[in-house]
C-alpha cells in the first residue's frame, strides 16, 4: 500500500494538488476507491461474541464476514491481544483494500497495572502523577494491540448519587479541565505513531455528569450559560489538548439526545471548537435514539445521527445496514459520509496503522510491558497522593510502633474493593488487599475479622469484631462500597453506610480503643450519622493494585497523607446535589434554618431546616500528619485597570 502511495504522492505534486497534507494526500485516494459501503463500514465499530461485557446484549453479528467485506472500522472490548492480532490479520490480508482495523478498550484507570479510580487521583492535584499513570496505561494497552482507550471521561457532577462520578474528577471545572488534558497528553504522548502512544477520547460529550436525581442516562435540561461554565472547560481543555476522538453521552442534553445533537456535535464540537478528530457514539446510543422517542426505526436512528455528524456507530450497525438507502433517498449526502470516514481514516494514518497494521500488539512485546516495576511503583505513589485524612483526632494515625491492630470489616480482604470499576485486565492475585498490605508493613501484630457483609450482618460478626477490638490497641475498620457498586448504572438513592456497618462501628467504638475507619468507596459518603463514633477517617478510595500496601504507608506514617477532596462529602443524601461553587442566591444563608422545631421563627434564607447548608467536608479538604498555621496575609492591591 505504501508503494501506491508514493506513487500517488509524485503525481499530485505534479499536478498542483501540493497544498494537501501527505495523510489527507493518501485518505484522498483510499477513499476514491472505496465504495460507499466501505466508507459505511470505516464508520461501524463492533463488539466480538466473546469480548468483554461493557453494554447490553445485542444482536449478534458475523464479524469475520464483515472484517472480509471490509466492513468494519473499529472493534472494541477484545479480550486478548492474541485475538487482536488475528482480527487484524484477517482484515489486512482477507479484505479487499485491507484497511487495518482501529481496536479500543475502556482503559480508564489503568490497563493491567491498575491507579485508583480517577476520582481519587484527582484529589492528589498532581498533574504530573496523573499523566504519567495514563503513559503507562498506554504502554500496557499498547503492547496488548488496543490503540484508543475510551479515557478521559470529562464529565463534571457534583452529584454522589451518580455511580460514575468515580470516573471523573470531580466537582470542579477548572481542576477537571487541567486533569483532563494531563490525560490525553499522558496517552497520546507527542507523537500519535509512537507505538506506545494510544487514542484518547474525550467523554461523555456532553454533560453526561448531571443527570436528573443522578440516575445514570437521566435527561439533562440547563442553561446554555450553565453549560459553558460549568460542565464544558473539561471537554474543551482536552480537545485542545489534542485528543484525537470524542465519544457521545447517553443522555438527551435540552430535550435532544446527544448522539442525535447537531448543535452538540456539529455546531459546537466540529465548528466552533475547531474539533478535528472523529467523533464516536457511546454503545448502541445510535438504536437508543429510539427509546429516546426521537426516532421511529433503525434507519431513522441512523439519519439523525449522521444528519449530527456522529462520524462513528458503536455497536449496532445500522450505519452499515441503512446508509446506502439514506443516501440514494438524498437524506444524507455522500459528501458528508466522505467527511466523516475521511476523519476516522486520517486519525489511522495519524496512528501509524497504514505504515503497520501490527505496531500495537506483538506478543513479545507484551509479555515485556506489561506489569513493569515502574507501573506498581507509579500505582503505589499515585495512591498514596489520593488518599484523603479527614478526621483525626488524638493524633490517633499514625499507630504506635507496637500497636496491636484489630483490622475489621467487609472489605479488609477483598481485592475487589481495592481496585474499583473498569477492570477487564486485572489480576487479582497481584492486587494487595489491606490485610496484606498491614501484614507486610505491621507483622505479627494483625488480626482480622470480617464483622459484616457490606449489607448484611454475619452470624456471631459484631461478637467476633468487639473481641477482636478488646484483645487489640486501636481497631481499624474497613468500610464503604465495593468497587462494582460505582462505575457505569450504579445509581444510589442513598450515599450513607448500609445498616449493618453502622451497627459494627458503633459496637466497635463501645470497646473504648481508638477506631480508626479506612473508607473504600468510589463516591462521595454521607457521614453525618456515624462521625462521632470514628477518631480517624481516611478515605482510600479504590485505590488500585498497590492499595493495601499504599494505605499502610500512611498508617505507619511512612509516609504522610496529602489528598484534598474534589467532591464534597454531604452530611446527609437530603443535600445532594452539592458543591463548593454554588451560586449566593438573593437570600443567602448565615446559618442554619431552624435550631429544632420547637422554636418555628423562620430565617426567610437560603437554607435547610435542621441541617446546615455546608457540607460534612467541603470541596478541598485534607489533613496531613502535621498542622500548619497561616498569619500576615495580605492582599496585593487590585491591578489598576488603565
Ligand atoms: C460507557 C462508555 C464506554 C463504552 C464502551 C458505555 O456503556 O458509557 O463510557 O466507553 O460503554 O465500553
Amino acid at each position: 500500500m505504501r508503494k501506491v502511495f508514493v506513487i500517488f504522492v509524485l503525481g499530485c505534486l505534479f499536478s498542483g494538488c501540493a497544498r494537501k497534507t501527505e495523510a489527507e494526500i493518501f485518505v484522498d485516494d483510499l477513499m476514491g476507491r472505496m465504495t460507499l459501503r466501505e466508507k459505511l463500514g470505516q464508520m461501524s465499530q463492533f463488539v466480538p461474541q466473546t469480548g468483554v461485557v461493557t453494554g447490553p446484549e445485542g444482536e449478534p453479528v458475523d464479524l469475520d464476514a464483515l472484517i472480509k467485506a471490509g466492513e468494519v472500522g473499529s472493534i472494541l472490548n477484545v479480550k486478548t491481544p492474541q485475538e487482536i492480532e488475528s482480527l487484524q490479520r484477517l482484515a489486512v490480508d482477507s479484505s479487499r483494500l485491507g484497511i487495518p482495523i482501529l481496536f479500543g478498550h475502556d482503559v480508564i484507570h489503568g490497563c493491567n497495572v491498575l491507579f485508583p479510580i480517577n476520582l481519587a487521583s484527582s484529589c492528589s492535584w498532581d498533574m504530573d502523577a496523573i499523566r504519567k499513570s495514563a503513559e503507562l496505561a498506554a504502554a500496557e494497552a499498547a503492547a496488548m494491540g488496543i490503540a484508543w482507550t475510551f479515557s478521559p471521561m470529562c464529565d463534571v457532577s457534583a452529584d454522589p448519587r451518580w455511580g460514575r462520578v468515580s470516573e471523573g474528577a470531580g466537582e470542579d471545572p477548572y481542576l477537571g479541565a487541567k486533569i483532563a488534558a494531563a490525560m490525553v497528553e499522558g496517552y497520546q504522548g507527542k507523537d500519535l505513531s509512537d507505538s506506545s502512544s494510544i487514542l484518547a477520547c474525550v467523554k461523555h460529550f456532553a454533560a453526561y455528569g448531571a443527570p436528573e436525581a443522578g440516575r445514570d442516562y437521566n435527561t439533562v435540561d440547563m442553561s446554555e450559560r450553565m453549560f459553558r461554565d460549568r460542565y464544558l472547560p473539561p471537554y474543551k481543555a482536552a480537545i485542545e489538548a489534542g485528543a484525537a476522538t470524542v465519544m457521545t453521552s447517553f443522555n438527551d442534553f435540552n430535550a435532544i439526545p446527544a448522539s442525535a445533537n447537531e448543535w452538540l456535535l456539529k455546531k459546537l464540537l466540529k465548528e466552533e471548537l475547531g474539533f478535528e478528530g472523529f467523533v464516536v457514539s457511546d454503545y448502541k446510543a445510535v438504536t437508543e435514539l429510539i427509546a429516546h422517542g426521537v426516532a421511529a426505526d433503525a434507519k431513522e436512528a441512523a439519519f439523525k445521527a449522521l444528519r449530527a455528524h456522529l462520524d462513528m456507530e458503536m455497536v449496532t450497525g445500522t450505519y452499515l445496514n441503512h446508509g446506502e438507502d439514506l443516501v440514494s433517498e438524498g437524506l444524507i449526502s455522500e459528501a458528508s459520509i466522505d467527511e466523516m470516514c475521511r476523519r476516522i481514516l486520517l486519525v489511522k494514518y495519524e496512528l501509524g496503522l497504514f505504515d503497520d497494521p501490527f505496531r500495537y500488539g506483538g506478543a513479545q512485546r507484551y509479555a515485556m510491558a506489561i506489569n513493569s516495576q515502574a507501573a506498581f511503583e507509579h500505582s503505589r505513589k499515585l495512591a498514596r497522593e489520593s488518599m484523603v485524612l479527614l478526621k483525626n483526632e488524638n493524633d490517633v494515625l499514625p499507630l504506635d510502633s507496637g500497636e496491636k491492630i484489630a483490622l475489621i470489616g467487609p472489605f479488609a480482604s477483598t481485592p475487589r474493593a481495592m481496585i474499583g470499576s473498569w477492570t477487564a485486565f486485572r489480576d487479582y492475585d497481584r492486587t494487595v488487599t489491606i490485610e496484606e498490605g498491614f501484614n507486610a508493613r505491621f507483622p505479627s501484630r494483625v488480626s482480622v475479622v470480617q464483622g459484616c457483609d457490606v449489607f448484611t450482618p454475619v452470624d456471631g460478626g459484631i461478637s467476633d469484631a468487639v473481641r477482636a477490638a478488646r484483645n487489640a490497641d486501636v481497631a481499624v475498620l474497613v468500610l464503604g462500597f465495593h468497587g462494582h457498586l460505582s462505575g457505569e448504572a450504579a445509581s444510589v438513592t442513598s450515599v450513607e453506610l448500609p445498616q449493618c456497618q453502622k451497627d459494627l462501628l458503633a459496637a466497635v467504638k463501645k470497646v473504648g480503643k481508638p477506631v480508626v475507619v479506612l473508607l473504600t468507596t468510589g463516591r462521595p459518603m454521607a457521614l453525618e450519622s456515624v462521625i462521632d463514633d470514628i477518631d480517624a477517617l481516611l478515605l482510600v478510595w479504590h485505590p488500585g493494585t498497590e492499595g493495601g500496601n499504599a494505605v499502610a504507608d500512611l498508617v505507619s506514617g511512612d509516609h504522610s497523607p496529602s489528598g484534598h477532596l474534589t467532591m464534597c462529602f454531604p452530611r446527609c443524601d437530603g443535600q445532594i446535589p452539592i458543591r463548593y461553587n454554588h451560586k449566593n442566591t438573593g437570600r443567602p444563608a448565615t446559618g442554619i434554618g431552624l435550631k429544632s422545631f420547637d422554636n418555628i421563627s423562620k430565617s426567610f434564607q437560603s437554607c435547610y431546616l435542621l441541617t446546615p447548608n455546608s457540607p460534612l467536608y467541603s470541596f478541598g479538604y485534607g489533613l496531613s500528619y502535621t498542622t500548619f498555621e497561616y498569619n500576615n496575609f495580605e492582599m496585593p492591591k487590585a491591578l489598576d485597570k488603565d
